[in-house]
């Protein structure tokens, strides 16, 4: 079987695109999530054409074996991950901006564009993409789409999903859907596209998409405010918000992510305080709202507000932020990262309820947070080699979408459904809510074949 299938690639694509020797498809086999089951896959081909993904689906479809979509494998759900004796399709080398457009503010590209090559390349037509995961310096955007990524700028500019326009996907039998436009407007039947954003791979395979852009923003000033108790940054963020600010980033970092980020970054962060806010504003005069939300902030009991003196301590504040999760990976070797997401009116009392959590688990529980979003990442820091603390901490990172959901909020705010949360987008939808689900997944792709094992 799997000689035929290896066969029927090669039919119709490069020699150097299908890759089946063990010790290398094994590196395909899964993304950045722990706690997730991979499989070997059978083969992985890396197409550089359209037709070629066609070709992979039109031969997957006849000869009934699975697909899994890959970008750059940064996922934090498994939504990547292979399965026994599937094709992955790593998209890595369709990695060509087609165009770039000023004045109808758009962009066209590959799927395996890396998201800051994109950043970088509409920033000299004086554009930005804004949609800015932590991981952008190696992500894709076919990634982004397939898990409708964040990041840290979305309080102010949205996420993924507000800036897919159109799409090509290859479908499950090869056939080729153009969906959405590249138009500012337009409400031309269903919103297939937006469908395809945050599919994880379940529905087709991204092959190109339009982007729509936004004039670049000046640079934007960060001011760092230092807390007692996480409640009280909290209260500043809400404070922040019902004032009618614009932040271009709200972060929060707890802290037990400040002092990992210190010890493997030696970032100098201020080590006594519970927990530290970062705003930023990219206006006319960052300044003057820096010292407006400064000034909300010691309200809300800052104990120190100490704005970033100029764009280059700026940027090595967010440096330090895009350094949580790798930090606190260090603690203990492993971390589950949930990715829950609450209205930002509820997030004092999930953090309040994270911190029980930690101490009824006896457990390391960091948290980083997009504050401002009320999307927070309470991350279990555990010891993979000890079954017990394995057992606790996946309680726990389980008890903590739980609470999620008690507080009206969700699941995943970014990082997708995967493999890791299965479980749990069943009691987020309803049965009702699964049910519609289904049926859009069996009409797009009827014989189960792309990424099975994700999402339901
Ligand atoms: C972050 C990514 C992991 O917030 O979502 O750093
Ligand atoms: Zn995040």
């Amino acid at each position: 079987m799997s000689s035929a299938l290896v066969e029927a690639l090669r039919a119709g694509l490069p020699a150097d695109a299908v890759l089946t020797d063990p010790d290398v498809t094994s590196s395909y086999a899964h993304d950045m999530a722990s706690f997730c089951d991979a499989g070997a896959p059978a083969v992985v081909v890396l197409p550089r054409t359209v037709e070629q993904v066609q070709h992979v689906m039109r031969t997957a479809t006849a000869l009934r074996v699975p697909v899994v979509p890959q970008g750059a494998r940064t996922g934090l759900s498994g939504g990547a991950n292979a399965s026994d004796g599937c094709v992955v399709v790593s998209l890595v080398k369709m990695d060509r901006i087609l165009e770039i457009s000023p004045v109808d503010r758009i962009a066209v590209v590959e799927p395996g564009v890396v998201n800051a090559t994109l950043s970088r390349a509409v920033a000299e037509h004086g554009l930005a993409y804004p949609p800015d995961p932590s991981s952008w310096e190696m992500c894709t955007i076919g990634g982004n789409i397939g898990t409708a990524s964040g990041g840290l700028c979305c309080v102010k500019y949205g996420v993924t999903a507000e800036y897919v326009l159109g799409l090509d996907v290859v479908l499950a039998d090869g056939r080729l859907l153009r969906t959405g436009r590249r138009t500012a407007k337009g409400v031309a039947g269903y919103d297939l596209t937006r469908l395809f954003v945050g599919s994880e791979g379940s529905l087709g395979i991204v092959v190109r998409a339009v982007l729509a852009l936004k004039p670049r923003p000046p640079r934007q000033l960060v001011l760092a405010a230092e807390f007692a108790s996480a409640a009280a940054a909290c209260d500043a963020v809400c404070a922040v918000m019902a004032k009618g600010h614009l932040p271009s980033l709200l972060e929060l970092m707890d802290r037990t992510t400040i002092r990992a980020v210190n010890s493997l970054a030696h970032m100098g962060l201020p080590e006594t305080t519970e927990a530290l806010l970062l705003a930023a504003f990219d206006t006319p005069d960052p300044a003057a709202d820096l010292a407006a939300v400064g000034a909300l902030c010691e309200a809300a009991g800052a104990t120190q507000v100490v704005p970033a003196e100029d764009a280059a301590e700026s940027e090595l504040l967010l440096q330090a932020r895009r350094l949580s999760l790798t930090a606190l990976e260090a603690v203990k070797g492993t971390t589950m990262i949930d990715d829950v997401c609450v209205p930002r009116s509820r997030l004092g009392d999930l953090l309040d309820g994270v911190e029980r959590i930690a101490e009824k688990y006896a457990l390391t529980i960091g948290v980083c947070a997009h504050a401002g979003d009320g999307n927070t990442h309470p991350t279990v820091c555990f010891d993979a080699a000890d079954p017990d603390e394995s057992r606790r901490a996946r309680e726990s990172f389980d008890e903590i979408m739980a609470l999620g959901l008690d507080l009206g909020g969700t699941i995943t705010g970014e990082h997708g459904v995967g493999v890791l949360k299965k479980e749990w987008l069943a009691r987020e939808l309803g049965p009702v809510g699964v049910e519609m689900q289904r049926a859009v997944k069996a009409a797009f792709d009827p014989h189960h074949l792309l990424n099975p094992g994700k999402l339901f």
